[in-house]
Protein backbone atom coordinates (compact mmCIF):
# COMPACT_ATOMS: atom_id res chain seq x y z
CA UNK A 1 0.00 0.00 0.00
CA UNK A 2 2.55 2.52 0.98
CA UNK A 3 6.23 2.16 -0.56
CA UNK A 4 9.43 4.45 -0.31
CA UNK A 5 11.92 3.55 -2.96
CA UNK A 6 15.59 4.84 -2.53
CA UNK A 7 14.51 7.68 -0.71
CA UNK A 8 16.99 10.41 -0.19
CA UNK A 9 15.26 13.19 1.90
CA UNK A 10 16.45 16.24 4.41
CA UNK A 11 16.13 19.67 5.21
CA UNK A 12 18.17 22.90 2.97
CA UNK A 13 21.54 21.38 2.35
CA UNK A 14 21.67 18.85 4.96
CA UNK A 15 20.50 15.45 3.92
CA UNK A 16 18.42 13.01 6.78
CA UNK A 17 17.45 10.00 5.04
CA UNK A 18 19.38 8.28 2.65
CA UNK A 19 18.35 5.66 0.36
CA UNK A 20 15.26 4.27 2.41
CA UNK A 21 13.18 1.55 0.98
CA UNK A 22 10.12 1.04 3.50
CA UNK A 23 6.75 -0.88 2.62
CA UNK A 24 3.84 -1.19 4.48
CA UNK A 25 1.79 -3.80 2.82
CA UNK A 26 -2.17 -4.17 3.34
CA UNK A 27 -3.26 -4.83 6.94
CA UNK A 28 0.31 -4.89 7.74
CA UNK A 29 1.58 -3.52 11.14
CA UNK A 30 5.14 -1.91 11.14
CA UNK A 31 7.15 -0.41 13.30
CA UNK A 32 10.12 1.80 12.92
CA UNK A 33 12.24 1.65 15.55
CA UNK A 34 15.61 4.56 16.28
CA UNK A 35 17.53 6.44 18.38
CA UNK A 36 16.66 10.37 18.76
CA UNK A 37 17.57 11.91 15.47
CA UNK A 38 17.13 9.12 13.62
CA UNK A 39 14.89 10.43 10.86
CA UNK A 40 11.71 8.60 12.05
CA UNK A 41 9.60 11.91 12.26
CA UNK A 42 11.30 13.26 8.77
CA UNK A 43 10.22 9.72 7.27
CA UNK A 44 6.47 9.93 8.38
CA UNK A 45 6.77 13.74 6.69
CA UNK A 46 7.70 12.18 3.42
CA UNK A 47 4.85 9.54 3.55
CA UNK A 48 2.28 12.10 4.28
CA UNK A 49 3.66 14.49 2.19
CA UNK A 50 4.52 17.27 4.51
CA UNK A 51 7.86 17.42 2.64
CA UNK A 52 9.08 16.60 -1.13
CA UNK A 53 12.07 13.94 -0.91
CA UNK A 54 15.58 15.24 -2.55
CA UNK A 55 15.37 12.09 -4.64
CA UNK A 56 13.70 8.55 -4.74
CA UNK A 57 9.90 8.21 -5.03
CA UNK A 58 6.80 7.78 -2.57
CA UNK A 59 3.56 5.37 -3.73
CA UNK A 60 0.28 4.72 -2.48
CA UNK A 61 -1.69 1.98 -3.21
CA UNK A 62 0.12 1.79 -6.85
CA UNK A 63 -0.18 5.86 -7.48
CA UNK A 64 2.96 7.85 -7.46
CA UNK A 65 2.76 10.83 -4.93
CA UNK A 66 6.15 12.06 -4.58
CA UNK A 67 5.21 15.59 -5.61
CA UNK A 68 1.25 15.65 -4.68
CA UNK A 69 0.49 18.12 -1.77
CA UNK A 70 -0.90 16.43 1.98
CA UNK A 71 -3.90 17.01 0.82
CA UNK A 72 -3.67 14.10 -1.30
CA UNK A 73 -2.39 11.89 0.75
CA UNK A 74 -4.92 12.76 3.37
CA UNK A 75 -7.40 12.15 0.57
CA UNK A 76 -5.54 8.39 -0.14
CA UNK A 77 -6.56 7.60 3.51
CA UNK A 78 -3.32 8.54 4.93
CA UNK A 79 -3.59 9.68 8.49
CA UNK A 80 -0.54 11.32 11.00
CA UNK A 81 -0.53 11.51 14.41
CA UNK A 82 2.04 13.30 15.12
CA UNK A 83 4.50 14.01 17.82
CA UNK A 84 3.26 16.12 20.59
CA UNK A 85 -0.14 14.36 19.79
CA UNK A 86 -1.56 17.52 17.67
CA UNK A 87 -4.47 18.21 19.45
CA UNK A 88 -5.50 21.77 20.28
CA UNK A 89 -4.86 22.02 24.30
CA UNK A 90 -7.00 25.48 24.73
CA UNK A 91 -9.96 24.29 23.05
CA UNK A 92 -12.55 21.62 24.43
CA UNK A 93 -12.86 17.85 23.87
CA UNK A 94 -15.72 18.49 21.52
CA UNK A 95 -14.14 21.29 19.80
CA UNK A 96 -11.05 19.58 18.86
CA UNK A 97 -13.44 16.55 18.03
CA UNK A 98 -15.20 18.93 15.41
CA UNK A 99 -11.83 19.87 14.24
CA UNK A 100 -11.13 15.84 13.29
CA UNK A 101 -14.83 15.41 12.50
CA UNK A 102 -14.08 18.36 9.38
CA UNK A 103 -17.37 18.62 8.53
CA UNK A 104 -18.28 14.74 9.15
CA UNK A 105 -21.37 13.84 11.44
CA UNK A 106 -20.09 15.41 14.58
CA UNK A 107 -22.43 13.09 16.89
CA UNK A 108 -21.27 9.66 15.35
CA UNK A 109 -17.91 11.56 15.92
CA UNK A 110 -18.22 12.16 19.44
CA UNK A 111 -20.08 8.68 19.47
CA UNK A 112 -16.88 6.98 18.09
CA UNK A 113 -14.53 9.03 20.18
CA UNK A 114 -16.42 7.62 23.25
CA UNK A 115 -16.64 4.60 21.88
CA UNK A 116 -12.86 4.52 21.68
CA UNK A 117 -12.94 5.50 24.97
CA UNK A 118 -15.51 6.61 27.49
CA UNK A 119 -13.96 8.87 29.29
CA UNK A 120 -13.46 11.44 26.25
CA UNK A 121 -17.39 11.14 25.65
CA UNK A 122 -17.45 12.62 29.46
CA UNK A 123 -14.97 15.16 29.55
CA UNK A 124 -17.09 16.99 26.00
CA UNK A 125 -16.67 20.84 28.11
CA UNK A 126 -13.16 20.43 29.47
CA UNK A 127 -10.22 21.81 27.81
CA UNK A 128 -8.15 19.70 26.04
CA UNK A 129 -4.93 20.24 28.17
CA UNK A 130 -6.23 19.71 31.24
CA UNK A 131 -6.74 15.89 30.23
CA UNK A 132 -4.28 13.91 31.87
CA UNK A 133 -1.24 12.62 28.93
CA UNK A 134 -3.01 9.21 28.83
CA UNK A 135 -6.29 11.05 28.09
CA UNK A 136 -4.68 13.49 24.94
CA UNK A 137 -2.82 10.80 23.64
CA UNK A 138 -6.59 8.90 23.13
CA UNK A 139 -8.23 12.26 22.19
CA UNK A 140 -5.40 12.39 19.24
CA UNK A 141 -5.98 8.90 18.29
CA UNK A 142 -9.71 9.38 18.00
CA UNK A 143 -9.02 11.14 14.72
CA UNK A 144 -8.19 7.87 13.28
CA UNK A 145 -11.46 6.75 14.59
CA UNK A 146 -13.49 9.16 13.10
CA UNK A 147 -11.50 9.21 9.48
CA UNK A 148 -11.41 5.47 9.20
CA UNK A 149 -8.18 5.57 7.21
CA UNK A 150 -6.66 2.75 5.27
CA UNK A 151 -2.91 3.62 7.26
CA UNK A 152 -2.36 5.25 10.11
CA UNK A 153 0.98 6.96 11.22
CA UNK A 154 1.88 7.13 14.40
CA UNK A 155 4.72 9.23 16.26
CA UNK A 156 6.39 8.31 19.42
CA UNK A 157 2.51 7.76 20.58
CA UNK A 158 4.05 6.00 24.40
CA UNK A 159 6.85 9.06 25.06
CA UNK A 160 5.81 10.28 28.77
CA UNK A 161 2.92 7.95 29.37
CA UNK A 162 2.77 6.20 32.29
CA UNK A 163 2.95 1.96 31.31
CA UNK A 164 -0.67 1.58 32.02
CA UNK A 165 -1.53 4.98 29.97
CA UNK A 166 0.47 3.29 26.82
CA UNK A 167 -0.70 -0.16 27.39
CA UNK A 168 -4.03 1.31 26.76
CA UNK A 169 -3.15 3.13 23.67
CA UNK A 170 -1.58 0.40 22.48
CA UNK A 171 -4.82 -1.97 23.30
CA UNK A 172 -6.60 0.77 20.89
CA UNK A 173 -4.01 0.58 18.29
CA UNK A 174 -4.84 -3.05 18.10
CA UNK A 175 -8.27 -2.65 17.88
CA UNK A 176 -7.51 -0.25 14.99
CA UNK A 177 -5.67 -3.13 13.37
CA UNK A 178 -8.47 -5.35 13.90
CA UNK A 179 -10.78 -3.18 11.66
CA UNK A 180 -8.26 -3.71 8.64
CA UNK A 181 -6.79 -0.37 9.36
CA UNK A 182 -2.35 -0.62 8.28
CA UNK A 183 -0.14 0.70 11.04
CA UNK A 184 3.55 2.76 10.79
CA UNK A 185 4.19 3.19 14.08
CA UNK A 186 7.49 4.81 14.94
CA UNK A 187 8.88 4.57 18.39
CA UNK A 188 11.99 5.53 20.25
CA UNK A 189 11.18 2.28 22.91
CA UNK A 190 10.94 -0.77 20.79
CA UNK A 191 9.24 -3.03 23.32
CA UNK A 192 5.43 -2.36 23.10
CA UNK A 193 5.48 -1.86 18.98
CA UNK A 194 7.70 -4.86 18.65
CA UNK A 195 4.85 -6.97 20.31
CA UNK A 196 2.15 -5.23 18.05
CA UNK A 197 3.94 -5.22 14.79
CA UNK A 198 4.21 -7.51 12.15
CA UNK A 199 7.50 -6.07 10.47
CA UNK A 200 10.21 -4.32 11.78
CA UNK A 201 12.61 -1.44 10.32
CA UNK A 202 15.48 -0.23 12.55
CA UNK A 203 16.40 3.65 11.34
CA UNK A 204 19.83 4.33 11.94
CA UNK A 205 21.43 8.18 11.35
CA UNK A 206 19.22 7.83 8.35
CA UNK A 207 19.98 4.75 6.80
CA UNK A 208 17.83 1.45 7.30
CA UNK A 209 20.17 -0.88 9.15
CA UNK A 210 17.44 -3.91 9.33
CA UNK A 211 14.35 -5.13 8.03
CA UNK A 212 12.56 -8.23 9.21
CA UNK A 213 9.83 -10.14 10.94
CA UNK A 214 8.80 -8.30 14.42
CA UNK A 215 8.64 -11.52 16.02
CA UNK A 216 12.18 -13.53 17.08
CA UNK A 217 14.09 -9.78 17.76
CA UNK A 218 13.90 -8.48 21.05
CA UNK A 219 14.05 -4.68 22.32
CA UNK A 220 16.90 -5.76 23.68
CA UNK A 221 18.89 -7.39 20.44
CA UNK A 222 17.55 -4.03 18.34
CA UNK A 223 19.25 -1.85 20.88
CA UNK A 224 22.39 -3.82 21.07
CA UNK A 225 22.64 -4.69 17.45
CA UNK A 226 21.40 -2.32 15.26
CA UNK A 227 21.27 1.00 17.42
CA UNK A 228 24.49 0.32 19.20
CA UNK A 229 23.25 1.89 22.34
CA UNK A 230 23.04 -1.20 24.85
CA UNK A 231 19.92 -2.37 26.52
N1 LIG B 1 12.65 21.26 10.32
C1 LIG B 1 13.93 20.85 10.39
N2 LIG B 1 14.93 21.63 9.90
C2 LIG B 1 16.22 21.21 9.95
N3 LIG B 1 16.62 20.03 10.47
C3 LIG B 1 15.67 19.22 10.96
C4 LIG B 1 14.28 19.59 10.96
N4 LIG B 1 13.57 18.57 11.51
C5 LIG B 1 14.47 17.63 11.86
N5 LIG B 1 15.73 18.01 11.53
C6 LIG B 1 16.96 17.22 11.74
O1 LIG B 1 16.80 15.98 11.09
C7 LIG B 1 17.37 14.93 11.86
C8 LIG B 1 16.31 13.86 12.09
O2 LIG B 1 15.24 14.40 12.85
P1 LIG B 1 13.90 13.61 13.11
O3 LIG B 1 13.37 13.09 11.84
O4 LIG B 1 13.03 14.49 13.91
O5 LIG B 1 14.44 12.39 14.00
P2 LIG B 1 13.68 11.41 15.01
O6 LIG B 1 12.20 11.61 14.82
O7 LIG B 1 14.16 10.06 14.66
O8 LIG B 1 14.11 11.81 16.38
C9 LIG B 1 17.88 15.56 13.14
O9 LIG B 1 19.26 15.77 12.99
C10 LIG B 1 17.16 16.86 13.21
O10 LIG B 1 17.91 17.85 13.85
MG1 LIG C 1 10.74 12.12 16.10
Amino acid sequence: MLTLRSVTAGYGGATVLRDVDLTVADGEVVALLGANGAGKTTLLRLATGLLKPQGGRIEFAGRDLTNSPPQTFARQGICLLPEGRGIFPSLTVRENLVVQARGRNLDASITAAAELYPVLGTRLRQAAGSLSGGEQQMLALARAYITQPALVLIDEASLGLAPLAVDAIYAALGRLVERGVSLLVVEQYAQKALAIADTVYVLNQGRITHTGAADGISAEEIYGKYLGIGA
